[in-house]
C-alpha cells in the first residue's frame, strides 16, 4: 500500500515525502514540474536513504493518472498540486481554475474508480479573506479576494459535495498559514521561480546579494508595528501535519477542516529582525504603499488540529528564520539545473534514488 503524493516535487510537497518515508510509508509521487524541479525529489531520497517511484505527469491527464492507480496499491492520497502565485492568478485566472479545479476533480474521478477515498487536500488560510478578529478558527465564514483564493473555496465546495455523494469518503482540509523555513539539512527547500512573491524567499534573496533591499508594504496597519502580521510556519511542522491527518483519516470517515498554523502572529518588521539576528545579515529594506488584497492581520487558532489530530507546531520563529537562511546560502540558485527532467520524460514512473545512481 502507498501514498499517492500531488506536486510532491514542490516545496511542500517534498518536505512531506521527506517525513513519510521517514516514517516508513511507501510513497509514489507525481508532478508535472510546471514550479518546481525533480531534484528536489532526488535529494529526498538523498536524505532518507529511501528509493521511490515518480511519474512526471499532468493531472489534467486523466488516462495516464489512471496508469498510475493501475500499476499502484494506493492507499490514500495527499493533493499538494496546484498553481499557488496571487498575483499570476489575477492575471491569468482562467489557467488558474482551469489547472486547480479541473486537476482536483480529475484526481477525485480516478481515485473514486480506484476506490480510493481518503483524500489530504492543501487549502489555505487565504479562504478567510479579510478575518474580523484573530485568532482565525475553522468556523469562521468563507471568502477569497483572487482567483487563486477561490479556487481553494471551490476546491472545498466541490470535496464537501463529494462526501455528501458518498460518506465512505474520509476527506481532511488543512488550510495552512504561511508556511516558511526548509528542512534542517539545508538540502531542500523554497525555490521560487523569478523574483519572489513571498516575504521568506524575499527576505533570503536579499541576504545573499541577489536583491537590493525589501519592500515593506504599509506600515499603518493596526498591528504592533504597523506592519502586517501573519502566523509562519515551518514547514516541516506543516509536513507533520500532513501524517497526523492522514493517521486521524485511517479510522474515521468525513470531511474535517483543520487550521496548520502556530495560533501566534509576528509583523514584518518582526520577521526582518529575527531573520537579521540569527543569520547576522542586515536586511535592508523600504516602506511602501500597501500591496492591494493583503489582510493586516492573520494568525490561526490552531486548537482543533491539537486536539482532533494530536497535532501542534514546535519550531519556533528563529528556528525558521535560521533553516530558511542555511538552504538559501547552501543552495544560493536554488535546485539549480534539474538534470532529471529529461530522465523523467523518458522514463514515466522514474525510480528516484540517491545521487550515486545518477549521472547529472
Ligand atoms: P509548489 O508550487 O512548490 O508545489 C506545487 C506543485 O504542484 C509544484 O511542484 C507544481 O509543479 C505541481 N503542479 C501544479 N499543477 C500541477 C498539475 N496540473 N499536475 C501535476 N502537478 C502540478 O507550492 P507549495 O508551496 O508546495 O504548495 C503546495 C500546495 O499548498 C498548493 O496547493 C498551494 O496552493 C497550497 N498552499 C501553499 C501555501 C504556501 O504559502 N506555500 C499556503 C497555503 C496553501
Ligand atoms: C507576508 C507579509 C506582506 C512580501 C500569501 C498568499 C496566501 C498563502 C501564503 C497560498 C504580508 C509582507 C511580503 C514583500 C512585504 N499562499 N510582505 N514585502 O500574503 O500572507 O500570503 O502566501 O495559499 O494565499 O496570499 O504572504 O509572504 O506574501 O506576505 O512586506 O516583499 O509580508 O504584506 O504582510 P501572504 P507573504
Amino acid at each position: 500500500m502507498a501514498i499517492l503524493v500531488t506536486g510532491g516535487a514542490g516545496y511542500i510537497g517534498s518536505h512531506t515525502c521527506l517525513e513519510l518515508l521517514n516514517q516508513g510509508f511507501d510513497i509514489v509521487v507525481v508532478d508535472n514540474l510546471i514550479n518546481s524541479k525533480a531534484e528536489s525529489l532526488r535529494r529526498v531520497s538523498d536524505i532518507t536513504g529511501k528509493e521511490f517511484k515518480f511519474y512526471k505527469l499532468d493531472l489534467l491527464d486523466e488516462e495516464l493518472l489512471e496508469t498510475v492507480f493501475i500499476e499502484y496499491d494506493i492507499e490514500s492520497v495527499i493533493h499538494f498540486a496546484g498553481l499557488k502565485a496571487v498575483g499570476e492568478s489575477v492575471n491569468v485566472p482562467l489557467r488558474y481554475y482551469y489547472n486547480n479545479i479541473i486537476s482536483t476533480i480529475n484526481l477525485c474521478k480516478v481515485m473514486n474508480k480506484f476506490n480510493v477515498k481518503n483524500l489530504v487536500f492543501s487549502s489555505s488560510a487565504t479562504v478567510y479573506g479579510t478575518p474580523d478578529h484573530v485568532p482565525i478558527s475553522e468556523k469562521f465564514p468563507l471568502s477569497a479576494m483572487n482567483p487563486y483564493g477561490r479556487t481553494k473555496l471551490v476546491i472545498e465546495d466541490i470535496l464537501r459535495d463529494l462526501y455528501v455523494s458518498d460518506n465512505s469518503w474520509s476527506i481532511s482540509l488543512l488550510r495552512y498559514f504561511n508556511p516558511i523555513g526548509a528542512h534542517e539539512s539545508g538540502t531542500i527547500g523554497e525555490d521560487p521561480n523569478g523574483i519572489p512573491n513571498n516575504l521568506m524567499p524575499y527576505i533570503t534573496q536579499v541576504a545573499i546579494g541577489k536583491l537590493k533591499e525589501l519592500n515593506v508594504f504599509g506600515n499603518n496597519y493596526p498591528t504592533v508595528d504597523g506592519t502586517g502580521v501573519r502566523d509562519y510556519i515551518h514547514v516541516v511542522d506543516l509536513a507533520l501535519g500532513h501524517i497526523k491527518a492522514l493517521d486521524k483519516m485511517s479510522n474515521h470517515s468525513g470531511v474535517e477542516t483543520f487550521n496548520l498554523g502556530t495560533g501566534k502572529g509576528y509583523s514584518v518588521l518582526e520577521i526582518i529582525a529575527a531573520f537579521e539576528e540569527v543569520s547576522m545579515k542586515e536586511i535592508p529594506y523600504k516602506i511602501v504603499a500597501p500591496r492591494q488584497g493583503d489582510v493586516p492581520i492573520c494568525y490561526a487558532d490552531a486548537s482543533k488540529a491539537q486536539n482532533e489530530l494530536g497535532w501542534v507546531a514546535e519550531r519556533e520563529i528563529k528556528l525558521m528564520c535560521m533553516d530558511a537562511w542555511r538552504w538559501q546560502s547552501q543552495n544560493p540558485n536554488g535546485y539549480g539545473k534539474d538534470t532529471l527532467i529529461t530522465e523523467s520524460e523518458k522514463n514515466p514512473g522514474l525510480i528516484i534514488k540517491s545521487k550515486d545512481f545518477f549521472v547529472s
